[in-house]
Parts: structure tokens; sequence; C-alpha cells
């Protein structure tokens, strides 16, 4: 491999919000954090010297975008996904979390009733409610291996809805939706009159050769009935540089919401972003998420390995993209969510997510961040097993 993924780049005492602050996760600091979604490689080096050039300007100054991030999100979903997405179909926005809030002013009222589909991004609930909409729980349900939508339901819980947020892929589960899954979804929206915002940040990291299939492509309801939220920021490991961008293809709702954005000063981006943006989007870029996902893969394999040998109480669910693993650790037999919070915080001393967090269907769960370092999930997983010899 060209780039070392293995490398331990120190982040304590950076102002990284996964270390310096992994209290606001577990209620300590003395863990490994394996919770917020970045990951602890470093930012590719071409997008680090994209930022260089342009502080060597001198000058911090408004900065308009330029060709180059235009053409490059254009040709990346063509190339990567086969849309097709044309320059004014598409305009930059801060974050996607800003995104949703963005989409949740500008198409619902104060009341309206917003779909999310639970276990999901804790945001997708967040957002809506401090907004004063009213959301409308549609659960996942679980299979074998995985999560799954039940669309018996969905029809029901759709009725009177405004808005429904998918997240595809899914976080926390790592779910690639397949192509017949998201045109019921178009369908079952259309049909009702349901807008739905398709978050698709984790769009670029689908593992085991699998191939992301945009909301937006799988049908003309879903093409007219949607907008697209993206951004590399995930998959190259720099979302403090907050540049994401939106993709909405119906004319009449595009002017709304391009003028809603625009008229709110949310599609200027800071002085890197553009040029970070291009450099992602670009034949280096594909290189190294191409070698990052095969790195990440193998601490996933590593991860589900070890677990089902040594631990196998805990259960993975083997995401099919993206470096989050949801643990199912009901097997574990603790009674409530703060037991298990606790044996991973207070015992264990690893910093993850509660499963809690992203909706009922997350109680008996934790989401693990293994964007990072082998020898951390290595870690990780020998503090469990060590632990769980004392308790058990
Ligand atoms: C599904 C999903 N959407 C949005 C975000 C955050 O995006 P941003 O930092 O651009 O607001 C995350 C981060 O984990 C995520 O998983």
């Amino acid at each position: 491999m060209k780039y070392d993924f293995s490398e331990i780049v120190p982040r304590i005492g950076t102002d990284c919000m996964k270390y310096d602050k992994v209290d606001w996760c577990c209620g300590r600091k003395d863990v490994i954090p394996m919770w917020v979604a970045d990951m602890d490689f470093r930012t590719p080096p071409f997008v680090l010297e994209a930022m260089q050039q342009r502080l060597q300007q001198g000058i911090l100054g408004y900065t308009c975008s330029h060709n180059a991030y235009w053409d490059n999100i254009c040709r990346w979903n063509k190339e990567q996904f086969g849309m097709d997405v044309k320059r004014e179909e598409v305009t930059y926005i801060p974050g996607v979390v800003c995104g949703i809030y963005l989409c949740v002013q500008c198409f619902t009222q104060p009341g309206d009733k917003i779909l999310i589909q639970e276990p999901v991004y804790h945001p997708f609930r967040i957002v809506p409610e401090h907004s004063g909409r009213e959301i409308v729980f549609n659960s996942l349900v679980r299979t074998k291996d995985s999560f799954t939508m039940d669309m018996d339901s969905l029809r029901r819980d759709i009725k009177g809805c405004r808005m429904m947020i998918l997240c595809n892929p899914h976080n926390p589960a790592g779910i690639c939706w397949t192509r017949e899954q998201l045109q019921e979804v178009a369908h079952i929206c259309a049909e009702e009159g349901v807008l739905v915002v398709s978050d698709e940040i984790h769009c670029d990291m689908l593992l085991g050769g699998r191939r992301h299939i945009p909301f937006a492509s799988v049908s003309e309801e879903a093409r007219q009935n949607s907008i697209t939220l993206q951004a590399p920021s995930k998959t190259f490991n720099m979302p403090g540089i907050v540049a994401s961008q939106t993709i909405v293809y119906e004319p009449k709702k595009r002017r709304k919401f391009f003028t809603y954005i625009e008229g709110n000063d949310f599609d200027l981006g800071n002085v890197f972003a553009y040029d970070c943006v291009a450099a992602c989007y670009s034949p280096q870029g594909l290189e190294w998420k191409t070698q990052m996902l095969e790195y990440v893969q193998g601490n996933i394999d590593l991860l589900c390995e070890r677990l089902e040998k040594e631990c196998p109480q805990i259960v993975p669910i083997r995401p099919q993209a993206s470096f989050l693993v949801f643990l199912d650790c009901r097997g574990l037999g603790y009674q409530t969510q703060e037991e298990l919070d606790d044996f991973f915080a207070n015992k264990a001393k690893i910093g993850l997510n509660s499963g809690a967090m992203f909706g009922p269907g997350g109680k008996g769960y934790m989401r693990m961040n293994v964007g990072c370092p082998r020898s951390i999930v290595n870690q990780a997983i020998d503090q469990i097993v060590a632990t769980l010899a004392l308790v058990q």
C-alpha cells in the first residue's frame, strides 16, 4: 500500500472532539475513543497540499468556487455511481446535518410530521425536533444478520407526513439499501406527496466490491421527489473543513431550495472548502479511498473474527459500508442500556456510542468506530475480553 493506515497519529491535546471530548460520550477520559465518526488516519496528503497552496497566498479573503470544484463533483458522480449531474443541479452546503436542517426549514412548517427509520443517526430526530417538527418513528426490523425496512409499516406510518429522511447507506447498521427497496420507498413517498431527503454521506465507502445506489437514480419518482445530500468529509477524513453538497433534480424544488440556501448565505464555502473537495474527487482521491477501505475492511474482519471466537455474546452487524460497526450486545445479559453503557465505559474503558441514542431499536447495542489503526482495534477487543472474564 502507498499509504500507511497503521500509523498512530497523536490526537490527544489537539482539540479533536474524538479524543479530547470523549467524556461527552461516556463520562470519562481514560478510555479508547471509538465514538464520533471521524477516522484516526491522516487526512490525505493531496488535501493538505491543496490547503497549503491556498495558505501560501497569504490572505484569507472571501473565496469563490472554481471549475475544478464543480467538474470534479459531476465527474465523480458519473464515474462512481453512474449519476448524471449538471453543474446547475448541485450547490455547496456547509455540513450534511446543516443540509438536513435547511431541508426541514425550507420544505416543512412547525408541527409538520417527518418520518425517520430508527435506529438511525440521531440528528435525524434531533434537528427536526429542535425546529418544532413532529417525528414519526418507522422502525427498522431486525433480521438474522442486520436490519431491514418493513414496507407495510412504512406505507402506514408515512400517511400525513411531509418529509422522510433516508439514510443511504445507513448509519449505524452500515446497510446498503437495494435498488428494489429504494424504488419502493420512492413509490410510497411519491404516492403520499412526501419529499425524500436522502443523506448519502457514506456513499463513497461501500465495502466488498459493492456499488452505491443513489436514491435519486432508482426511478423517475425518486428523481423528481428527492433532495440528495453528499460530502467527501467522512471518506477523506476532513469533516473539520465543513464542505458538503446537495443535488436536486426537479426544477421547482431546486429553485426553491437553492434560493433559500443562497438567501441565507449557506452557499459560500470557506477559503479551503472548494480546493479540498476538488482534491478528494480526483484520481488520487480514488486511489487513497480504495486503500483506506481495504484497510478498514481488514479491521472489520478482525473485529468480527475475534468477537466470534473470544466473545460470542457480542454479535457485530457486518457493515456493507463505512467504518462504523453496530454491535448487538444483548447477549451480554444486561437488563438496561445504562448497565451496558457502564460495562463499556467504566469497566472495559472503551468510548462507544450508546445504541439507545439512535432510537428505541438501538437498545442493547453499541456503535464502534473502527476507522483507526488495527492495533487500536486489537487493544479494544483485548480490553473487552479481559473485562468479560472478570465480570461474568
Ligand atoms: C448519516 C450521517 N449524516 C451526517 C453526518 C454528519 O455530517 P456533517 O458533519 O457533514 O454534518 C454523519 C456523521 O457521522 C452521518 O453518519
